[in-house]
């Protein structure tokens, strides 16, 4: 059976960098940059303008990632996007961006909606429709557009500060004979969690979907229980970092670059300690990005590649935790 491997990787940040300073000066939130660095290790993010969309995001990033694939927009076959954060209710971002970025070509798009894990999950389904042959390269695109649907009140303090805008994409196809590519990959999920980490409305669940008194009352905005995820995602990371490695037959020693999801450094910091692995073999975005959730991953492959820490036949390890809750791993070889 051949192999699936990730060909290129790009990135995109909307242009409006936004330090904690600019938080800090917002009254009604009643956070300070020394909170949010010392919490968080995030000094600043960015935040889309009036009209830029994730869609927008996505282009941006994407035609970067077929450019360092080495191939041409008609190469693509399929598209996998990744985020929890539509630019409409619906259809998918994955249609948005199949008419921009191949207007005259009607391939396949789909949306994944596993929030913090959208990458990993989304990484599996192209490694696992390439390694059958459906489609020779899948385009892979995590965005995420948080700052529209934040409450700037002390009311939504603890989330709004985490997050920010941004695009990863990455090219999936092939890998040439004898090279393992994409290992393996492991996915969770427990639902009794899901109103720890959510956003209600608007709600088809509801009738009306939304009302002027959910609005008042700020269900709009993401909720969450904040000590609660904190400790599910090192747990969960660890574990299914570890069951990675045994599938594989990998050990923890075997790993060159662990790239993690960024929503908290001192998440990561507890994590690759208690997996052992160094610091140094880690790269983290989070304090020029914030959170950007299902763009987290792609972001941070770029910024290792831009680094020199990522060459070929490195063993990578991925891992994600986010609302849902869901949790994911994923092995390959670069
Ligand atoms: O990607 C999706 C997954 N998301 C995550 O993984 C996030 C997981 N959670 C976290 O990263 C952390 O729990 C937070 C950064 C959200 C909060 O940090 P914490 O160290 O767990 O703080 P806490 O919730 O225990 O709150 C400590 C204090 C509280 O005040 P009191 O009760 O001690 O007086 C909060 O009200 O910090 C207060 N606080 C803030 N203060 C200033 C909460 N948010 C803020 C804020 N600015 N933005």
């Amino acid at each position: 059976m051949r192999r699936a491997r990730i060909l290129g990787v790009g990135m995109y940040l909307p242009e409006r960098r936004v330090p904690n300073m600019e938080l800090e000066n917002i009254k009604e939130l009643e956070t300070s940059d020394e909170w949010i660095r010392q919490r968080t290790g995030i000094n600043f993010r960015h935040f889309v303008s009036e009209g830029e969309s994730g869609t927008d995001l996505a282009v941006h990033a994407s035609k970067q990632a077929i450019i360092e694939a080495a191939l041409t927009p008609e190469d693509i076959d399929f598209i996998i996007y990744a985020t929890l954060s539509p630019d409409y209710f619906f259809p998918g971002n994955g249609c948005f961006l199949q008419d921009r970025l191949f207007p005259d070509r009607t391939i396949g798009a789909m949306d994944v909606r596993t929030q913090c894990c959208g990458f990993i999950y989304s990484l599996a389904m192209a490694d696992s429709l390439i390694k059958s042959g459906h489609y020779d390269h899948i385009l892979v695109v995590g965005t995420e557009v948080h700052s529209t649907a934040l409450d700037f009140t002390s009311r939504g303090r603890d989330v709004t500060v985490l997050f920010g805008d941004g695009a990863g994409a990455v090219v999936v196809g092939p890998a040439p004979d004898g090279h393992p590519g994409i290992l393996t990959t492991a996915m969770h999920s427990e639902g009794k969690y899901a109103r720890e980490l959510w956003t209600e409305y608007p709600a088809s669940a509801h009738n009306p979907r939304l009302s002027h008194e959910a609005l008042e009352q700020g269900r709009h905005y993401p909720k969450m229980n904040g000590r609660m995820v904190f400790k599910h995602a090192v747990t969960r990371m660890v574990e299914v970092s570890h069951e990675v490695l045994a599938k594989a037959g990998r050990t923890v020693d075997d790993i060159d670059l662990f790239l993690p999801h960024q929503a908290n450094l001192r998440i990561n910091q507890m994590v690759a300690s208690q997996l052992g692995i160094q610091e140094e073999k880690m790269v983290n975005t989070i304090s020029w990005t914030g959170n950007t959730t299902a763009a987290t991953i792609p972001i941070c492959m770029h910024e290792a590649l831009r680094q020199d820490k990522l060459a070929e036949n490195n063993l990578v390890l991925l891992t994600a935790f986010g609302a849902g809750f869901t949790w994911a791993a994923s092995l390959l070889y670069w």
